[in-house]
């Protein structure tokens, strides 16, 4: 992190934590409940923010090697991304092109080709139809139209973008505009994956985003958990077009830097910074490794989602005697949303389609959620 940028962190979370306070947006934001559980708001979200926008659903280290491959469900498309033989990506349908079944069923793995089990169609990892099975029942068909569809797909700051939908133009550059920048400051390439997790949830997906935006929960859902060791308080909050970044101050910050000159303090160390990447993703830099989420629509029911989560480290082989500590990491991160935020969250979504109000209010001080709901909304208006 640049001087001048923790010089600024700093000089705002000092004010904040002094006056017991935290940013503030000019006003509440009132927030309706039906984009949670109407099926229409759902649709659209899946037609305009689902399928146009580059999504993370990688890390591009789970995908380091030649004919490493990955699927990715997104809200009813399957895809199937490899490393080519030249070390770029390439992602496709998971659809058969002879009557569409599903071509890999595996999460992850290594494969030269993909043999489709109906009737055993062999694709290369480059997408090429490479084999047909009794092939004089196709001799009028030309195998050159019949390779895999390909999808959009890029690998930036150490993760994985994909658009699934064919023919969409991938500028990933210009859909992160400024966030391009803070992304790159978190040096993810190089970067292992230690742990991944996928699971079903019966929550709207924003609800999973909304969990990260805001500190005003943290003293009471979570005295015992990370409440102890990050303010309540003295957040701050920077858009960067549709994404944001969220400083939070850890309990270490005003101990260790009260008394250190302006000018020399490493604010950014004593800190968590939540990047929230639009539409659904949330990237968690916390100091010496980095951990990202992203929720999908899960479906047609607005009330479903598919959560992910990845847990970095910095180093390639975690020895023996790190293990321990990692193993720590993932105990916290885990524990402190599976069995605080999102028992918490699911109460919400419940409460959400009792009718007993049609909005709900984000406080001043609840900006990143203000911010969250305000991209959704401008991106839905000029779709
Ligand atoms: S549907 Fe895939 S080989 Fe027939
Ligand atoms: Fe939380």
């Amino acid at each position: 992190m640049d001087a001048a940028t923790q010089r600024r962190w700093g000089d705002q979370m000092f004010a904040l934590l002094a006056a017991n306070t935290t940013q503030m947006a000019d006003d509440e934001y009132v927030q309706p409940v039906a984009d949670y559980i109407d099926p229409a708001h759902a649709r659209r979200e899946r037609d305009l923010l689902f399928r146009r926008t580059p999504l993370i659903v990688a890390a591009a280290d789970e995908l380091a090697k030649p004919g490493e491959f990955r699927t990715v469900d997104i809200d009813g498309i399957s895809a199937v991304i490899v490393r080519q033989d030249d070390g770029s990506l390439k992602a496709f349908h998971n659809v058969c092109r002879h009557r569409g079944c599903r071509v890999v069923e595996a999460e992850c793995g290594t494969a030269r080709t993909f043999t489709c089990k109906f009737h055993s169609w062999v694709y290369g990892g480059d997408g090429a139809l490479r084999h047909v099975p009794m092939a004089e029942g196709f001799a009028g068909i030309d195998r050159a139209q019949r390779g895999l569809v390909s999808l959009p797909v890029v690998e930036k700051h150490g993760l994985v973008w994909l658009i699934p939908t064919a023919g969409m133009a991938m500028d990933i550059d210009t859909f992160l505009g400024p966030m391009n920048q803070v992304l790159a400051d978190l040096k993810i390439p190089g970067a292992a994956v230690f742990r991944f997790e996928r699971f079903p949830e019966k929550l709207n997906w924003k609800l999973v985003v909304d969990t990260f935006l805001e500190l005003y929960h943290l003293p009471y859902l979570h005295t015992k958990t990370v409440g102890r060791f990050i303010e309540g308080k003295g957040a701050l909050n920077e858009q960067f077009g549709p994404h944001s970044r969220f400083i939070a101050p850890r309990k270490s910050f005003l101990p260790a830097l009260k008394d250190i000159p302006a000018d020399q303090r490493n604010v950014a160390d004593h800190t968590v910074i939540i990047h929230r990447v639009f539409p659904n993703a949330v990237v968690v830099w916390q100091r010496d490794h980095v951990e990202f989420w992203t929720a999908v629509p899960d479906g047609d029911d607005p009330n479903r989602c598919m959560v992910r989560l990845w847990l970095l480290s910095p180093d390639k082989v975690v020895g023996e005697e790190d293990r321990l500590r990692w193993e720590k990491n993932w105990d916290i991160v885990r524990g402190t949303v599976h069995a605080e935020d999102f028992p918490m969250a699911r109460t919400i979504q419940q409460g959400f389609s009792s009718g007993a109000q049609d909005h709900v209010i984000f406080g001043r001080n609840e900006l990143g959620l203000h911010e969250f709901h305000r991209s959704l909304k401008e991106a839905l208006a000029a779709a």
